[in-house]
């Protein structure tokens, strides 16, 4: 407030809160010499790009991102700086919030994030993460949004929004293409347009338009033949051209290659380089990258037109006058009740609850849990005592505290015994670290103890080490890891009361599924992990969560695996996408696969009666019709049928009954959340317009839909339809892209 008292006349426009930001930034760039601007786009410490000292103009701080913000990393080492005052809320993973399938949470979550970075002097947080979940192999699907693009769109415009409200940017990641981290950096992403455009690029987009994301972080993958980072046809011909992206490309770190293609082709700041200088004797370690000594040089000699360098430091500049010098920005707050209280409420909408049956001879389902509070629980499981939010990768986070599901369901069941059943050794960045103990002695210990529980639940699944959810490896397999499914049959051969709970950003092979009653997706979810699970078990909150992608039952059943090895892992030249469009349910509903658990599945601990659904459209005929600018509505009433309060997901596909082109069977246009008490009934209304018609036709550049007749499907999952119905389209429509 007192900057903005002191103004007079003359300050400079840049310095003006209150004049708009082009002319802040045309001012600023005005007075700023070719060095200055050169020395915008590089790095000055592993998290902190320059500004300009000079003018008063404040540096860039970035920091991880996605699930709360990261600790404080050293000036220029990845060592932690081992400060006393970086601990933070660590929200759930990414993957429990698009399983939420509720855009309002995500707005919560965005706003909670901002607040924790502004407290804590961030600029810029690196999520969300965006990439596509093409296969359950990949290490850092638990920091994505799952398998389907409208699903991802939409559950990442309001985290944006609301985290840049507090003056803090958010960065849409790994622009594109990263599915993998097995030669993450180097494998040559072979795609189609269609497939770029219909499932790769949207939630990208979302992004841009409807969420206004000031930063944009490429991939280290190649794409095409060109690296993610300064790769011309995403950053420069669909980013900037056709979205119109006003603000900063940064690299993942390390991403940039070559000082041409980063000063040409759509690169504004350049991060993590190795070329750090040390080794070199020079001064300033960070003139050795890309896009600073060689591009100043280049710029200089005329090699590089200055129009370049103008782009990038006005792009950086409106970054640093959104974010950092926003005056309106407000103070920021960190690990506030609230924030505990998002935490657990977006833990709580995203647990997914896959399988509930009745055990025995008994009428209700397993769960929620029936004992009273004295009853015999044994816990069973490395999980359930082991924090997930400590390691991963550049997503691993400082939580001022993380309640396990063992100390919660130890307070909610002071009978509560624990056996640790199975060991997942220590975690160690980029190595596999075997355990130690005798896994055998584990697992019968654990088997003794089921005996005498009146319930066993065991908390599982994948953690964050190597070649499990972490970064910079993929999985192996799609098997459990550490001998999980013995101990799992053997725990319900001596008591079939097991709920089976796992932690895991992916899907896994369930080869007991039959035998077991019950089991809880319970992804990674942060500071209030054992909290939320331990409400979704007990019956305090009905889980209403959805799955944001395929289960496949086996990993052969997933289209990036149905193919040879070029097609997974590609090697480290050339990885052709042969499944192309067909993606996650896509590929499972064209190939007629029956998942294991079909996108959009999750239970609820009461029912939901979905009535006949009316398609009204404004044309004429027996068969409602629309044309270009029309719109067809589709209503239905869903009721709450059981006897508790619940959330329902009432999802909408489309698919189109003949076209000219190969399509999948349906894809998802509309969903939306609702709340209904037991017995109310409420009627959900989705406008179908000729944009959900439309795929990409890479031939003349546009989006099209064919004239024709197409089925709608309503349901309460991918598999589980309730209601469909027909309309037409009565001519061809098309859009450019
Ligand atoms: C990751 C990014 C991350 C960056 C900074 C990279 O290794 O791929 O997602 O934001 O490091 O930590």
């Amino acid at each position: 407030m007192l900057f903005v008292l002191i103004m007079t006349a003359q300050t400079p426009i840049y310095l003006q809160q209150d004049a708009d930001i082009e002319s802040r930034v045309a001012d600023a760039l005005s007075r700023m010499t070719l060095d200055e601007k050169v020395r915008l786009c590089t790095a000055q410490s592993k998290f902190c790009s320059p500004g300009v000292p000079r003018l008063g103009i404040p540096e860039i701080w970035w920091a991880d991102g996605p699930h709360g913000v990261r600790a404080e990393v050293s000036w220029d080492s990845w060592a932690y700086a081992d400060w006393t005052s970086d601990s933070i809320t660590a929200f759930p993973a990414l993957t429990c919030l698009a399983a939420s399938w509720n855009p309002e949470i995500s707005a919560l979550y965005g706003n909670a994030l901002g607040e924790e970075a502004r407290y804590r002097k961030k600029d810029v947080i690196l999520g969300p993460g965006v990439n596509i979940y093409r296969t359950p192999l990949n290490g850092r699907n638990f920091e994505y949004m799952g398998e389907d693009p409208l699903l991802a769109s939409i559950m990442v415009v309001p985290y944006i929004q609301a985290m840049q409200k507090n003056g803090v940017g958010a960065c849409a990641k790994h622009y594109a293409l990263n599915n993998q981290e097995l030669y993450r950096v180097g494998v040559d992403v072979q795609v189609s347009d269609r497939a770029l455009y219909e499932i790769y690029l949207p939630a990208f987009k979302a992004a841009v338009i409807d969420g206004g994301v000031y930063t944009i972080m490429g991939s280290y993958n190649k794409i095409n033949g060109k690296w993610g980072c300064h790769n011309k046809r995403l950053l420069v011909d669909i980013l900037k051209g056709e979205w119109g992206f006003d603000g900063v490309v940064v690299t993942d770190w390390g991403g940039a290659q070559d000082t041409d293609e980063a000063a040409l082709y759509g690169l504004d700041v350049e991060m993590g380089s190795y070329t750090n200088g040390k080794t070199t004797g020079e001064d300033f370690a960070y003139d050795y990258y890309y896009l600073a000594r060689d591009y100043r040089q280049g710029l200089k000699s005329g090699k590089y037109p200055m129009s370049t360098i103008e782009d990038k430091a006005s792009r950086i500049l409106r970054l640093i006058f959104r974010t950092s010098m926003n005056l309106d920005k407000p103070w920021g707050s960190k690990n506030t009740t609230e924030h505990s209280e998002v935490a657990r409420l977006v833990a709580q909408e995203g647990i997914v609850l896959l399988q509930n049956n009745p055990v025995g001879k008994s009428k209700t389902a397993l769960l929620p849990l029936q004992g009273d509070k004295n009853m015999r629980v044994l816990v069973v499981g490395d999980n359930a005592n082991r924090s997930h939010t400590s390691a991963g990768g550049s997503s691993e986070l400082k939580a001022q505290y993380e309640i396990t599901p063992l100390a919660a369901i130890s307070e909610a069941y002071p009978n509560t015994t624990y056996a640790m059943g199975y060991d997942g050794g220590p975690a160690v960045y980029n190595q596999v670290v075997p355990s130690t103990m005798n896994g055998d002695s584990l697992r019968a210990d654990a088997v003794a103890k089921a005996k005498n529980a009146d319930v066993v639940i065991f908390v599982g699944g994948l953690n964050k080490n190597h070649q499990q959810d972490c970064e910079d490896g993929d999985r192996l397999s799609m098997d459990l890891p550490y001998n999980q499914d013995q101990l799992i049959s053997e725990l319900v051969a001596v008591n079939p009361n097991v709920v089976v709970v796992f932690h895991s950003g992916n899907a896994v092979a369930m080869p007991w599924v039959n035998s077991v009653p019950a089991i809880v997706q319970s992804w990674y979810l942060g500071s209030e992990s054992g909290n939320a699970l331990v409400d979704v078990l007990t019956g305090a909150v009905n889980p209403s969560g959805k799955l944001p992608f395929t289960f496949p039952a086996k990993l052969t059943d997933n289209g990036a695996h149905s193919f040879d090895a070029a097609c997974y892992p590609g090697d480290n030249m050339y990885e052709p996408y042969r499944e192309d469009i067909l993606v996650g349910y896509r590929w499972a509903e064209s190939k007629k696969i029956k998942p294991l658990f079909a996108f959009g599945h999750g239970l609820s601990y009461t029912t939901f009666n979905y009535g006949k659904a009316s398609i009204k459209s404004n044309g004429n005929g027996k068969t409602p019709q629309i044309k270009g600018g029309e719109t067809v509505t589709i209503s239905i009433p869903v009721t709450n049928s059981g006897n508790v309060k619940g959330k329902e997901v009432v999802q909408l596909y489309i698919g189109d009954n003949k076209s000219s082109v190969m399509r999948p069977v349906k894809e998802l246009k509309h969903f939306q959340k609702v709340e209904l008490m037991p017995g109310q009934t409420e009627t959900i209304t989705f406008t179908v317009t000729p944009d959900d018609l439309m795929f990409f036709d890479a031939d003349n550049h546009q989006w099209k839909a064919e004239a024709g007749t197409f089925t709608v499907y309503i349901g309460s999952s991918s598999s589980d339809i309730r209601n469909k119905g027909v309309f037409n389209l009565t001519e061809e429509v098309t859009r450019k892209p």
